[in-house]
């Protein structure tokens, strides 16, 4: 038993870092699409700059080039007039022609540079938007997945965590059984079994004084009479508290009326017992498990709830009986609670509750919020079957 609680803990353990590192995974394929995206919008800006500066180079180009022309044309007309030109004239046209012919030289170079550049900036950006598409494709893919996976996941622990629970209240329940066999032992060692030792002493005492003191007889028989009426309800007491076998002789609902008028004059707590539709005798099982957990929602109120008044109202209709037991006192956090379930500590009244409830295909509430009362709600289907 023990094995199967560490393995249910440690498989819990694993799915939630399962769901951890699919988690991760999901942000990291995020990071990677985020940052293709910004290499694309980066490389599109640095694109529009270098096309803006290779139009201007153009132009440059168009203008040098013509200067140019203008320049070579110029040294020509000189050259072939060179008598008219004085030889200042002929070496500053020659210069200006050999300067512009540089200077559009470099100017073609860096036009060219620029080019290439573009064209590598180009294909730069369709890897990167490819890489950008693969990345948003893949984010949606995992999403999806993740979506899947978790939601399953995240299930399957719950329902691991349900079973680790039912598993603790079946160890609670042996305990509980044990405990019980030993009161039940306790119970008539104390009680009848003490009380029968001295009815046997007594008696042989009797025999003893029969022929010697008549009347010391019948004091001593008297005496035994009582022992054996006391030894009685001992023996009733016990038996009721192993089985309420008043509901198979005065019935349920008046069971539950001697219960609640008993728990009232117990605790002070005021109890109103409330029967609505016609009350019909059920399946024994049925009405055992209605008044446990009648039973346990009046130890509840009498050990936590601080309630001046409880109301239980029992109500049939055609398939279901539905019973509400409500308290004014001090609520609280349902869910809270429940989480804090733990074999040391108990909090199983509610889970057995609900186990017992559950086990007739009935179903089980509580509504209850700090300082608004309790509710206990439950319903049974008549026959123990679902509607
Ligand atoms: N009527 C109520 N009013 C206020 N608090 C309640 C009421 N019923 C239950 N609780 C709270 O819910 C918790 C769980 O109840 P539950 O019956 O499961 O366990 P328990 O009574 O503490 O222990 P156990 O029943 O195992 O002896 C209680 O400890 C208490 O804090
Ligand atoms: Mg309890």
């Amino acid at each position: 038993m023990k094995k199967n609680i560490v393995n249910i803990n440690r498989i819990n353990e694993i799915l939630k870092k399962t769901i951890d590192s699919i988690n991760k995974g999901k942000e990291e394929i995020f990071d990677i699409a985020e940052s293709a995206r910004k290499e694309c919008e980066s490389i599109r800006i640095e694109l529009e700059e270098l096309k803006e500066k290779v139009s201007r180079l153009v132009k440059e180009v168009d203008v040098l080039e013509i200067e140019e022309k203008n320049s070579r044309k110029k040294l020509m007309v000189i050259s072939k007039n060179f008598k008219f030109y004085t030889e200042e004239d002929i070496k500053k046209a020659y210069d200006n022609a050999k300067n512009l012919q540089i200077l559009l030289m470099l100017k073609r170079q860096e036009e060219r540079d620029l080019i290439n550049k573009r064209r590598e900036l180009e294909i730069r950006l369709i890897n990167a938007e490819k890489v950008l598409k693969k990345a948003e494709k893949l984010v949606t893919q995992v999403g999806v997945a993740l979506e899947y996976l978790s939601g399953d996941l995240s299930d399957l622990s719950e329902t691991i965590e349900d079973m680790h629970k039912k598993q603790l209240l079946g160890i609670k329940i042996l305990k509980a059984q044990e405990e019980e066999r030993q009161r039940v032992a306790r119970d008539i060692h104390d009680g009848p079994a003490q009380s029968l030792a001295n009815v046997v002493i007594k008696t042989e005492i009797c025999e003893k004084l029969l022929d010697i003191d008549a009347n010391k007889v019948r004091d001593e028989l008297k005496n035994l009479k009582n022992i054996v009426r006391e030894s009685l309800k001992d023996i009733r007491k016990i038996i009721y508290d192993l089985r309420p076998m008043s509901i198979d002789d005065l019935g349920f609902i008046p069971t539950v009326k001697r219960y609640g008028y008993n728990f009232s004059e117990e605790t002070g707590i005021n109890v109103e017992v409330l029967v609505i539709g016609q009350f019909k005798s059920m399946e024994s099982i049925v009405e055992i498990t209605l008044f446990r957990v009648i039973q346990e929602a009046l130890n509840n109120i009498k050990k936590h709830s601080k309630a001046k008044n409880v109301q239980i109202k029992i109500e049939t209709t055609l398939k279901n009986i539905i019973v509400v037991v409500k308290d004014d006192g001090i609520g609280f956090n349902v869910e809270k609670k429940l989480k804090e379930t733990n074999v040391v500590e108990g909090g199983f009244g509610i889970l057995g509750m609900r186990e017992r409830v559950e086990l007739l295909n009935g179903e089980f509430q509580i509504i209850s919020s700090i300082g608004k009362g309790t509710s206990i709600i439950f319903k049974i289907p008549i026959d123990g079957k679902d509607d």
